[in-house]
């Protein structure tokens, strides 16, 4: 296909939420992220991939408090959702796929990405309320989540369960949940769990199909 046919086909929106703290060098989630990302690449055919990625640990979102809650009521008062206020619950509503990449910390995730789901959770934007109860109104097919963990994360990965929770909220897409464990156990190899990890990444790309409006208009 020409350079001009293919930019013509509408992208297929990736969004990374990005809370693998440490920083791309030192983060084994954020290397897991990527070789997953990677297999996506890999899997599209014709279809054109855009990955657009916030980055936690630069981001520095505040939680909210009474300040962020009372301005976030006056814009929806106003019907105001093109506000800049609500710039990741505009992003994240459009994304076709969403890959949320976090380190297991205390039982679950760095506050970070809690400040984040805070910004995404907008009523009458992101999720309503039905006759039948919560509704999800983003577009994404897939909600892709990946952590890593010292130890084992056993039946106690609230992370995972939160995660979970927020893309049964906010969409009617599928979830998927990937955690690589015992990285830091004593006698244990980080090395090759990694790599191991790493295959299992491009097998998780691989159960995913892309959407097809990429190809058909
Ligand atoms: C603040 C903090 C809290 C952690 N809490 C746990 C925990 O509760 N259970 C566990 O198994 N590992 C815990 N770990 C270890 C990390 O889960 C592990 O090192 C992980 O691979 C870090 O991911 P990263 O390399 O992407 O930063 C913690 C690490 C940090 C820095």
């Amino acid at each position: 296909m020409g350079k001009e046919a293919a930019n013509s086909i509408p992208a297929v929106k990736i969004l990374f939420i990005n809370a693998c703290l440490r920083g791309r060098e030192r983060s084994r989630t954020d290397q897991l992220c990527r070789a997953f990302l990677d297999g996506l690449s890999r899997m599209a055919n014709e279809q054109r991939l855009v990955v657009e990625e916030v980055n936690l640990a630069a981001e520095k979102l505040p939680c909210y408090g009474a300040e962020e809650i009372e301005q976030r009521a006056a814009l929806l008062d106003a019907g105001r959702l093109e506000d800049p206020f609500f710039d990741f619950a505009r992003q994240y509503k459009a994304a076709d796929l969403i890959l949320c990449g976090a380190p297991y910390w205390d039982f679950s995730f760095p506050a970070a990405l809690k400040s984040y789901f805070e910004r995404i959770c907008v009523e009458e934007y992101t999720f309503c309320y039905t006759d039948e109860g919560p509704a999800g109104l983003c577009a994404f097919r897939d909600f892709v989540y990946i952590t890593t963990c010292g130890g084992h994360v056993g039946g106690l990965d609230l992370g995972t369960d939160y995660a979970r929770a927020i893309a049964g909220f906010t969409g009617q897409g599928a979830f998927h949940a990937y955690a690589c464990e015992g990285l830091d156990m004593l006698g244990n190899h980080p090395a090759r769990i990694l790599d191991k990890a790493r295959g299992d990444m491009a097998a998780l790309a691989e159960s995913i199909s892309l959407p097809q409006h990429a190809l058909h208009r």
